[in-house]
């Protein structure tokens, strides 16, 4: 959550931290600010509520000169959004602070420091970063120790980059829980939350490790692991193919990326289907000597990626006879759960930097499992490197805060990973037959549902003036009946639930009326007959029903439901295509609504805080 970006250079830098912003506004976008050191030596700052538009016209109206500089990007946690908490903060005229993460105990540094004669002018955790190393100045006359000692009194999750008016050139930087990666350029270097940033400005990388901290100048970078010692961190070269700018011809990102998912389907396909079964290294090199031996996995992962963990829970226990267990990481992380023996943990995240999901990889390294396999769209992410095996989703960067092109490549990926452990298991090899074709038949499915796309823009109104509705599902299409309201509530701000649809009548059923449309995704399974009675049950209750369905399913639209056909899948990729129907619902809802569809209020796309 909230994006850093800090360079030191002999140019003027304070566009290039404003375009890292706007790269990293994913991240979080409530405030945002910068501050740079002028030739004078002196400190100048500006910060804005908002969105980096707002910051980039400030700039624009008082241009700031400097050369080092530091910016970020807030998506509030400790303070409201205001500019006084907006970042960066500084002490003394002097100190300058950029942070991610979260202080824990910043109220009793707060009150210590109080006591030194420090003032705060902000409600934010972050503040008592810029005072404790001005104070810890007066101690150490060089930055980086009074930086190392500031550190040290912190707890709680930080990637932090201090930039001081008496040592210009220069930036010290730390990170502990919140990631941070360095740039690497000629004559001047970089630091940011992400590598995104910095692709304008350089394609050569250096990610930090936990408990790392750098001292940054323009000719050089010099890292100190977590006991203080120096150490060399490699140097990777980003292939930079994304251009975070560019929507074109699409009015979102959302929109965008909505489209891209049979091309995003077909890389996570290609090269990794070998002769009718999964290639050997398709999650990573000696994958299947671990997979060979698993007989339970245990999924964690949070929100839409969630989601795709309970659709493969159905798929895993079904195919490839493995049980399986999927739980949200903010719960798995805090709770004393049973290892069952060889089992599998597996972290599904499109960022590979959501700190629950990435907390709850780190604990299960010491609960004794087999291994652990993260599907990630992020190769250079702290999951990817921190788990034994790992499945790119190759996506492509994805920038709408609301995922979709993410989702159904972790659908992939799960679905292989279906065939991999199916493969040492003794999964048929007509079964396996079975879901390569439907696999390889996919992204020519995602295209025909795309084609529903003027259909459901012709619906939307009818959901403009609604408050509540609710989705319904049965078997691995609930999970994607709860991906649709997460879809909906997110970017619409229209409460949305979803049931699995054989427990309506444990409850739901009293809130049907004519005011709250019900949306149902009813593939030509063997649950039809099952869904069809829940559907007649809303009926006979006077609800409106918006029946997404396999046109072979024999649904008869009237006054009260609207039937938009799917055009006929096989029911193992079911679950995938009728992603697309209910993101492109959400979509169309949301522009009617006129809400932020890329950026949807209070919402961060990286949650890199618990
Ligand atoms: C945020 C995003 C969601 C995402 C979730 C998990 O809430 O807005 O779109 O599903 O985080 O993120 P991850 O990167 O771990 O998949």
């Amino acid at each position: 959550m909230c994006g850093i970006v800090g360079a030191t250079s002999e140019r003027r830098i304070s566009e290039i931290l404003l375009e890292g912003l706007k790269r990293l506004e994913y991240r979080g976008y409530d405030s945002a600010g910068l501050a740079v050191l002028s030739e004078n030596g002196q400190i100048e700052s500006l910060r804005r509520t908002g969105k980096v538009q707002e910051l980039k016209d400030a700039v624009g109206e008082h241009p700031l000169g400097g050369t080092t500089g530091i910016a970020h990007t807030r998506w509030a946690t400790h303070g409201g959004v205001t500019e006084a908490n907006a970042h960066p903060h500084i002490s003394n005229d002097c100190i300058a602070v950029v942070h991610n993460g979260i202080i824990e105990n910043h109220s009793k540094l707060r009150e210590k420091l109080r006591e030194l004669g420090y003032e705060f002018r902000s409600d934010t955790d972050t503040e008592v970063i810029c005072h404790l190393v001005h104070h810890e100045k007066q101690q150490h006359a060089d930055l980086f120790d009074a930086v190392q000692a500031a550190v040290k009194q912190l707890d709680g999750a930080y990637g932090t980059v201090v930039m001081d008016c008496q040592d210009p050139g220069r930036l010290v930087v730390a990170r502990s829980g919140s990631p941070l990666v360095i740039g690497l350029g000629i004559g001047e270097n970089f630091v940011a939350s992400d590598q995104l940033a910095l692709l304008p400005v350089t394609r050569k990388f250096m990610y930090l490790e936990e408990g790392d901290m750098a001292d940054i100048t323009r000719t050089g970078v010099k890292v100190y692991d977590k006991s203080g010692s120096r150490i060399e961190r490699a140097i990777h070269e980003s292939d930079g193919q994304y251009d975070a700018g560019g929507k074109g011809n699409y009015r979102h990102f959302m929109l965008k990326e909505i489209h891209e998912q049979p091309s995003a389907v077909r890389n996570a396909l290609e090269g990794r289907l070998v002769d009718g079964k999964v290639s050997g290294n398709a999650f990573g090199e000696g994958s299947m000597d671990v997979l060979k031996d698993i007989e339970h996995v245990q999924i964690v992962a949070c929100g839409t990626s969630y989601h795709a963990g309970m659709v493969a829970r159905y798929w895993l226990e079904a195919l490839a006879g493995v049980s399986c267990n999927v739980e949200i990481a903010s719960e798995f992380r805090y709770r004393q759960s049973h290892v069952h023996p060889n089992s599998l943990l597996v972290t599904i995240s499109q960022s590979g930097e959501t700190a629950d999901t990435l907390a709850a990889l780190r604990l299960s390294k010491e609960l004794g499992y087999k291994g652990s396999l993260t599907i990630c769209n992020v190769s250079t992410s702290s999951m990817v490197r921190e788990s034994d095996l790992a499945y790119m989703t190759r996506a492509g960067t994805e920038i709408g805060v609301a995922s979709t092109k993410a989702f159904t490549t972790q659908l992939v990926g799960l679905m292989m990973l279906v065939l991999a452990l199916g493969q040492s298991r003794g999964l048929s090899g007509d079964k396996q037959q079975h879901i390569v074709g439907a696999l390889k038949a996919l992204p020519a499915k995602l295209e025909e549902a795309l084609l529903l796309s003027d259909e459901i823009e012709a619906l939307a109104p009818e959901f403009a003036d609604k408050f509540h509705s609710l989705f319904l599902g049965r078997g691995s299409q609930y999970p994607i009946a709860m991906e649709g309201a997460l879809k909906l509530k997110e970017i619409s701000y229209i409460h949305a639930e979803a049931y699995a649809a054989g427990e309506l009548k444990h409850g739901p059923l009293a809130l049907i009326d004519a005011e709250m449309p019900v949306i149902v995704v009813a593939p030509n399974d063997e649950l039809l007959e099952k869904l069809k009675s829940n559907v007649e049950e809303v009926r006979a209750r006077g609800g409106i029903m918006y029946v997404f369905a396999d046109k072979d399913a024999h649904f008869q639209g009237d006054a009260s439901m609207r039937v938009i056909n799917v055009s006929h899948c096989d029911e193992l990729i079911a679950p995938i295509v009728y992603t697309i129907p209910l993101q492109l619902l959400s979509y169309f809802v949301a522009i009617i609504k006129g809400t932020d569809v890329d950026q949807p209020r209070n919402l961060a796309k990286s949650v890199t805080v618990e």
